[in-house]
């Protein structure tokens, strides 16, 4: 199982393979906003990728991001183990 941590709150997580980062985020009870219901139109659940590999952005994610380490939790379906910070940075 994937592992996420998130340093800057202290939190270590082990999510199933492919679970929705927005979801699993919001059942940790992490601070993290998500104004649009999860439709990849408000940017209000962009994380900040620290380390690992949360797969490509797609065509849909891709435009709302403003740098390559930035990610829409709504969006990713995890896999690997990574480190987040839940401020956009
Ligand atoms: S919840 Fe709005 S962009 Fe992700």
């Amino acid at each position: 199982m994937p592992t996420l941590l998130f340093p800057g709150l202290h939190r270590v997580l082990s999510v199933e393979p492919g679970a929705n980062l927005l979801e699993v985020c919001e059942a940790a009870h992490l601070p993290i906003e998500a104004a649009c219901g999860g439709f990849a139109t408000c940017n209000s659940c962009r994380v900040r990728v620290l380390s690992g590999q949360l797969g490509p952005a797609d065509e849909v994610e891709l435009p709302m991001l403003d740098r390559p380490d930035q990610r829409l939790a709504c969006q990713v379906q995890v896999w690997h183990d990574a480190a987040l910070a839940l401020d956009p940075g």
